[in-house]
């Protein structure tokens, strides 16, 4: 059995990830410093799979820590979601982003090449396209210069494992895109956990539902869309997470073509922000409190994926339809509210 190391193991991502991993038959050391997330969810992932799960508190700013980690372990792979997320907060304060991101990234491929683990996937985000008119984006589409020091991290830390990968024999890497990743597992006992009010569109839309929050923005309808909002390609989270089961089994079984390779994950389809809200309201059978706002700054009008190499390469492909995910967001909300 090959064991894989899950930094940020216990955030949304990495919860998700690490239960479809654990199904598949891996063992996962699951890592996270809990500084902005609590136990709830790594709870929800040892009740899905009816074990526990080693758990290490581990903050992979700290070298000898994560070091101390490789060395405990026998590890095979490592999957690096560990780090700061929130675009706005990057803004206000990008050495946090740049100190937290970049070192402990850093600091993982020093110690998984020190401890002889040569499998490192990079959990990457679709914003490295940024604007761009030549859509669905491939990965051989440009990136485009950051419009925000997380956004400037995911690029960073992409070149920091190409770079690696070329420098060092042996060491094989893995960038996953993400586009915009939603909803929640079917079982209800993990899913988003936003600290202060959300930033992204779905959980903003399950806590006005509850009642939480009064009233949805929907941030511009004068796009030049077809109803005027934007487009984003919204990637159910378990269908997410199966992504990187497939991407680590390429890795690890040593199937990869080259030693750096790149895939998105995404749905390849557009959805405005119109749809998801009327969507979710269908599917839910609620009425949502929302108006329209203005235009929010540095937002893109458009992006998709174009999921060709992922489904030749991965063998893999999102199969939950857009209303099964907004009721497994809706019923997570309501689990959250004890509704
Ligand atoms: C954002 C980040 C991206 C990050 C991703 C993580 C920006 C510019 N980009 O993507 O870097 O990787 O989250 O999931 O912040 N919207 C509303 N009302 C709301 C919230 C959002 O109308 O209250 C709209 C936005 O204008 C956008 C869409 O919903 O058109 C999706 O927004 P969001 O969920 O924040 O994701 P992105 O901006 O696509």
């Amino acid at each position: 059995m090959k064991t894989v190391l899950v930094s940020g193991g216990a955030g949304y991502i990495g919860s998700h990830v690490t239960v479809e991993l654990v199904q598949s038959g891996y063992n996962v050391v699951v890592a996270d410093n809990f500084s902005n997330c609590d136990r709830t969810c790594f709870e929800g992932v040892q009740k899905i799979l009816g074990r526990e799960l080693p758990l290490e508190v581990v903050d992979f700013c700290d070298a000898a820590a994560s070091d101390a980690l490789f060395a405990k372990y026998h590890i095979d792979a490592v999957i690096h979601f560990a780090a700061f997320k929130a675009v706005g907060e990057s803004v206000a304060d990008p050495l946090k982003y740049y100190g937290n991101n970049l070192e402990s990234f850093v600091n993982v491929i020093s110690a998984a090449r020190a401890h002889g683990c040569n499998n490192i996937l990079f959990s990457s985000s679709a914003t490295v396209y940024g604007e761009t008119d030549k859509l669905p984006v491939t990965e051989q589409s440009e990136r485009q210069p950051a419009t925000s020091p997380y956004g400037n991290t995911k690029q960073i830390c992409e070149d920091i494992l190409r770079d690696c990968v070329k420098a060092y024999e042996g060491i094989h890497g893995i960038a996953l895109r993400y586009f915009n990743p939603i909803g929640a597992h079917p079982s209800a006992l993990i899913g988003e956990l936003p600290r202060g009010v959300p930033a992204n569109l779905v959980p903003y839309i399950t806590q006005t539902a509850i009642g939480k929050r009064e009233c949805l923005s929907i941030f511009g309808n004068d796009y030049p869309t077809p109803d005027g909002t934007c487009l984003r390609d919204y990637i159910d989270i378990v269908d997410l997470a199966k992504a990187h089961v497939a991407a680590v089994t390429r890795m690890v079984d040593g199937r990869m073509k080259l030693d750096y390779e790149i895939f998105n994950v995404g749905t390849g389809k557009p959805v405005s922000v119109m749809e998801l809200v009327t969507t979710f309201e269908k599917v839910n059978n609620l009425k949502l409190n929302y108006r329209i706002a203005p235009r929010r700054p540095g937002d893109v009008t458009a992006i998709w994926a174009d999921t060709a190499v992922g489904e030749k390469e991965l063998g893999w492909k999102a199969t939950r339809t857009l209303d099964e995910t907004l009721a497994s967001a809706w019923a997570w909300e309501k689990k959250l509210a004890g509704k």
